[in-house]
C-alpha cells in the first residue's frame, strides 16, 4: 500500500525492520486468498514491512512487480512463481542488487540454485502420488459404469506451473501399479472454478464411461460438480472426485458426499516464510528446502475436520 512511498530513502536500516516484496501468483483460488492471508497476517505479527503485488497468473507481470522491488531495494524477495521456467535473467538482477529471494509455495526451473536462498513449500509429486494411490486403493468401487476399466478424466492445474506438472507426475506413477486405470483425457482448468467447469462440461459431452475426476485443485473440482449435476448426474456416486488443496469449500463437499478424497496442500506458509526472511536478511544459513507438513481426507475425516478449519 506504500508502494509509492519513499521506502527506499530510509529504507531498510533506519529502525532497524526488515521490508520484503512479495509478488502472489494472483487470487485464482481458495487456496491462494488463504495463502495470501496468512502472508500479510504473519507479516504483521513479525513487524516486517510487506510491499505486496497480485500478478493475475501473469508472468510478465511477477517479473515487473519483482523488478520493481529491486528498484525500491527491499530487504527480501519472495515469490510464488506463477509458471517454472522463465525467471534467470529477473533473478540474476536481484542477485546483482544483492537482494536475497525466497521461493515460497512454487519452484522454479532453472540450474543456477545460487539465485535463490530457499524454497519453502510442498511436495507437490507426492501429493499426485497420494491421489493416485487412493484410486488404486479403491479401484474396484471406483469403476462406477461397471466395464471392468477406470477410466479418469484429469483437470490440470496453470500449463507450465509446478503444482500442475508434478501433481500430474505424481499420479500417473501411482496409478501405473494398476492397468485398468488409466486417464482417458487431460485439459488444464488454470486451477479455477469456472476453468474446471468449462473442461468438464466438455468432457462429459467428448468422452465416454468418465468414471472418476481428478482435479488439480479443490476449486477446479467444485466447478466439475457443477457441470456434473447439470448433466443430471450425482458428483461423488455416478463419477468419484479427488482434489488437492483441503480449503473449506471442498472440505465442505467431501463431507457432503459430493468429492470423494482430498489431498491436502496447506496454504499457511506465512510464519515459516517470515522466519524465513528473518533469517536470511540476517545472513544466517537456511536449509535450501522446507516441505511443508499436509495430510489427506476421506469423507469422514471432513466431517470431522470442518467445524475447526481455518480456511
Ligand atoms: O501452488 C499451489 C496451488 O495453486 C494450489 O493447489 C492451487 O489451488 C493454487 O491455485
Amino acid at each position: 500500500s506504500d508502494s509509492d512511498s519513499s521506502a527506499g530513502a530510509d529504507g531498510d536500516s533506519g529502525n532497524g525492520s526488515i521490508t520484503m516484496g512479495f509478488a502472489q501468483v494472483g487470487a485464482e483460488s481458495g487456496w491462494r486468498s488463504a495463502n495470501t492471508k496468512s502472508i500479510e497476517d504473519s507479516a504483521k505479527e513479525a513487524g516486517i514491512d510487506l510491499k505486496f503485488s497480485d500478478a493475475q497468473q501473469k508472468q510478465e507481470n511477477q517479473i515487473k512487480a519483482i523488478r520493481s522491488y529491486i528498484q525500491q531495494k527491499v530487504d527480501v524477495i519472495a515469490f510464488s512463481p506463477v509458471v517454472e521456467t522463465g525467471w534467470d535473467t529477473v533473478l540474476q538482477e536481484a542477485k546483482r542488487a544483492n537482494i536475497p529471494v525466497i521461493l515460497t509455495d512454487r519452484a522454479v526451473d532453472s540450474e543456477d540454485t545460487s539465485l535463490y536462498k530457499t524454497f519453502l513449500g510442498s511436495d507437490f509429486v507426492e501429493e499426485g502420488q497420494k491421489a493416485g494411490q487412493w484410486l488404486v486403493d479403491n479401484a474396484a468401487d471406483s469403476d462406477v459404469d461397471g466395464d471392468g476399466d477406470i477410466d479418469v478424466v484429469q483437470l490440470e492445474g496453470t500449463t507450465g506451473a509446478a503444482p500442475a506438472i508434478d501433481r500430474g507426475e505424481g499420479f500417473a506413477d501411482a496409478i501405473s501399479a494398476d492397468p485398468k486405470i488409466s486417464v482417458i483425457a487431460s485439459q488444464t482448468g488454470d486451477f479455477t472454478r469456472d476453468g474446471g467447469k468449462q473442461v468438464m462440461e466438455s468432457f462429459l459431452q467428448s468422452e465416454k464411461g468418465i468414471d472418476v475426476v481428478f482435479a488439480h485443485n479443490d476449486d477446479m473440482g467444485l466447478g466439475a460438480i457443477e457441470a456434473i449435476k447439470a448433466a443430471g448426474l450425482t458428483p461423488g456416486k455416478d463419477i468419484k472426485i479427488i482434489t488437492v488443496d483441503a480449503v473449506k469449500d471442498g472440505m465442505t463437499a467431501l463431507a457432503a458426499g459430493e468429492i470423494n478424497y482430498i489431498v491436502e496442500c496447506n496454504p499457511l506458509l506465512g510464519p515459516q516464510l517470515m522466519d524465513l526472511a528473518e533469517k536470511v536478511v540476517a545472513g544466517e544459513d537456511v536449509p535450501e528446502r522446507v516441505v511443508t507438513e499436509e495430510t489427506t481426507f476421506d469423507q469422514e475425516q471432513a466431517a470431522e475436520a470442518l467445524p475447526t478449519r481455518e480456511y
